[in-house]
């Protein structure tokens, strides 16, 4: 059986869904999924007419008036189902994120393992929704606050995570009592039917309403449509920031909640004392990984300018040791781009890169006759530079030097972006520099590991334009219901606060 087959897809698919059932009238344009290693036709998707998309909001609010009341750990039930279903399917779907994306097996097993982690994450977090108790100043009074869900969530991801970040928001917000919205990247359509299906089909026969919907739209407007419609409670959004920027201020206007996972401009410090053993393959993996294409990739080093040569020599060395090609290919490192334009926007920032008057260490040609491979560059680079502050998603590397560690954290925290930063070194006063509030400014900070391939345990986000959004782990479960603060009275006197009298 091939990828397709074991995972239930035709050639050509239902684009719109309401829990298991597709709602999809036969006009829908098809939304072509394009193999990146071939330049080949996977299959096909329907894309979500205007109509479709109301008859699935009606279906998502009146489901959302059920899934309210049942208790959150009987919603935590059913995404103990669904990390179930995401267990036995994980090699098939971890196979179609490799061939709808690019990004090597290993990563796309890894994709559907953080699903799975996410689900029992969201099982346990299902029985800890707590609320906290205050002291009130009045006798025979009570005051504690509790959380109660949003509504609607809508979620539109890009096409570098297609199944993950999905089941971030996705699982937190159902276990919160929620409904949630999906509209993937019209780049890796095939993962959004798939994974509607798998988790669909672990809910089927338990009499639950349809907690998961999906939509697919190539051109943008059901997007914004998305962004613009007041059912829709919090519209967590992952993209660049640029998209971000205006998602933001139009959720806004409408006092909407949102939640903005947006680009990232990652630096690792490597200091004198760095041990390169774990500081090159650290870079490399945080560079190369999913060909550069992950909003937490490693885009600049910051080296102590005392080791600047031996880490440019072993970087370089280890950069031309990547094997590149299929990403089902279990010796493949790295795969390829998602698209022609991507590969032209690297050339471009390495053409920019040249005229700034940086030299490219290594990389930059393209790969094979068909597919969107380029191989993995190097770039001696200041980072003041334009298209040094700026993110190129692919896997474009920065080599800065820097005087001290004071000059690096400088230079590291001198970007628009939050994200991620590192630093790989051995010196226990430069690592909690580095994470005190005299450190790195970023949402996510490492010692001695790379800047991508964060753990779903902790609250996964950024600062500055990255968007403030946190998602995933620790306490971004607030983020998808709504807080309420509740005084009882259970005195026969009506004591009123800040000790005002108002008798009447
Ligand atoms: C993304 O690139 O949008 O930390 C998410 C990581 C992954 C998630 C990346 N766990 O690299």
């Amino acid at each position: 059986m091939n990828i397709l087959e074991r995972l239930d897809l035709n050639s050509i698919n239902a684009g719109s869904w309401s829990g298991g059932t597709p709602i999809q009238t036969n006009d829908g344009k098809l939304i072509e999924s394009i193999n990146p290693t071939t330049g080949e036709l996977i299959g096909s998707v329907k894309n979500t007419t205007t109509e479709e998309y109301e008859q699935i909001l009606t279906a998502a609010q009146e489901a959302f008036l059920e899934w309210r009341q049942i208790p959150a750990p009987v919603r935590g039930d059913a995404i103990r189902r669904v990390g179930a279903a995401l267990r036995e399917n994980k090699d098939a779907l971890g196979s179609l994120v490799s061939l709808e994306m690019g990004k090597i097996k290993a990563e796309g097993d890894g994709e559907v393992q953080e699903m799975i982690d996410m689900a029992d994450l969201a099982v346990g977090q299902s029985r800890m929704l707590y609320g906290m108790t205050t002291h009130s100043e009045r006798p025979m009074h009570r005051m504690y606050e509790q959380w109660h869900p949003l509504g609607l969530v809508g979620i539109i991801s890009a096409f570098n995570f297609p199944v993950a970040v999905w089941s971030w928001n996705a699982f937190i917000a159902t276990i919160c009592g929620n409904v949630s919205i999906w509209k993937p990247s019209p780049k890796t359509p095939l993962c959004g039917v798939a994974v509607q299906k798998i988790c669909n089909q672990a809910l089927k026969d338990q009499g639950l309403p349809d907690i998961f919907h999906l939509i697919n739209d190539e051109s943008n407007i059901l997007s914004q449509k998305l962004v613009d419609d007041r059912r829709i409670d919090l519209l967590s959004f992952t993209g660049s920031c640029e998209v971000g920027k205006k998602v933001g201020k139009n959720v806004a206007a409408r006092m909407g909640k949102y939640l903005l996972e947006l680009g990232g401009n990652n630096a690792i410090i490597v200091d004198e004392s760095a041990n390169f053993d774990i500081t090159v393959p650290g870079i490399v993996f945080g560079s190369v990984g999913t060909a550069g294409q992950r909003c937490t990739t490693t885009r600049r080093v910051l080296v102590h300018e005392s080791r600047f040569t031996e880490l440019k020599e072993k970087l370089v060395h280890a950069y031309q040791q990547i094997p590149i090609g299929d990403p089902l290919d279990q010796k493949t490192l790295m795969g390829p781009l998602i698209d022609e334009k991507s590969v032209q926007n690297v050339e471009a920032a390495v053409n920019k890169v040249r005229e700034s008057g940086g030299e490219i260490l290594c990389g930059g040609e393209r790969v094979g006759s068909k597919g969107h491979f380029i191989s993995p560059i190097i770039a001696t680079a200041e980072n003041e530079w334009d298209i040094v502050q700026d993110e190129t998603f692919g896997p474009l590397l920065y080599l800065i030097p820097c005087k001290s560690l004071d000059d690096a954290i400088a230079k590291q925290n001198d970007v628009k972006q939050g994200l991620s930063s590192a630093i790989f070194t051995n010196n226990l006063q430069n690592a909690e520099r580095f994470l005190s509030n005299l450190g790195s400014d970023c949402g996510i900070a490492n010692v001695n590991i790379g800047t991508s391939g964060a753990e779903i345990g902790g609250a996964f986000g950024g600062e500055k334009e990255t968007g403030g959004g946190r998602e995933a782990g620790s306490d971004s479960w607030k983020a998808y219901m709504r807080r309420q603060t509740n005084t009882i009275n259970w005195s026969s006197e009506l004591p009123l606060a800040q000790g005002v009298n108002f008798a009447v």
